[in-house]
């Protein structure tokens, strides 16, 4: 089993519209999936109770628990973990960037966020995890200035994930269905979107990623 963390201290960056739509998207490519979520405030246990069918499970956990999770996931056959993360520094968080092969950083393309995500890295650094960035919610205009600038900051930062992923409605409309963007309109451009996104995914988790060490 592979499991991925959706990590960054920036509440809004976008961990849970990802995880969800990214779980979605690995599922339809032929995935055991599922999501494991750490934060209190619970957005995805939500999202999973909301979704009508049972094919994804939302599984709640602790800090302490995590690694009997991941295991018990293992075990029952699932493929693909993807942990939802709070959005502060604290034991959740931790315990999810020591238990993944890759964490993902989403981003936004303004100053604050990219702040948060060198603050972000450098804690993955310190535990020798391996990350990725995902640039999110790029205006539709991709080649603003400040998404360049986005770009360029995340690549020197140790790698952003293709393609761009754009503010688009139909993130928030799926959520609130308790479905991936794929399920709520499979011919859209966000569709599009996440299932590159999850192949660049697979790509980069075949390529190198490296089981994180234990967190101290
Ligand atoms: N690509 C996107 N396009 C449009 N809205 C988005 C996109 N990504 C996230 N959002 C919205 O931004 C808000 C914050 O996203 P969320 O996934 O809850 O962030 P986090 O889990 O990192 O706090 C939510 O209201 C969500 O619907
Ligand atoms: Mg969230």
């Amino acid at each position: 089993m592979k499991t991925i963390a959706l990590v960054t201290q920036k509440g809004g960056a976008g961990k849970s519209t990802l995880a969800s739509s990214l779980a979605v998207a690995a599922l339809e490519a032929g995935e055991r999936v599922c999501l494991i979520d750490m934060d209190p405030q619970a957005t995805l246990t939500v999202w999973g109770k909301t979704r009508a069918e049972a094919d994804l499970p939302v599984v709640a956990a602790s800090p302490a628990k995590l690694p009997a999770v991941l295991k018990t996931l293992a075990d029952k056959g699932v493929t693909m973990a993807f942990i939802d993360t709070p959005g502060a520094e604290g034991a959740a968080s931790s315990a999810a960037m020591a238990a993944a092969q890759l964490c993902v950083i989403p981003s936004r393309p303004t100053a604050f966020d990219l702040w948060a995500s060198a603050n972000t890295r450098k804690a993955l650094k310190d535990m020798r995890g391996d990350y990725v960035f995902v640039l999110n919610q790029c205006p539709p205009a991709q080649q603003s200035a400040r998404v360049e600038e986005g770009m360029a900051a995340l690549e020197a930062m140790g790698g952003l994930l293709s393609p761009l992923v754009l503010a688009r409605v139909d993130y928030q409309e799926a959520a609130r269905r308790g479905w991936g963007v794929t399920e709520f309109n499979p011919h859209g451009a966000a569709a599009g979107e996440m299932r590159a996104l999850w192949a660049s995914l697979k790509k980069r988790l075949a390529k190198g990623a490296k089981p994180a060490k234990k967190a101290a």
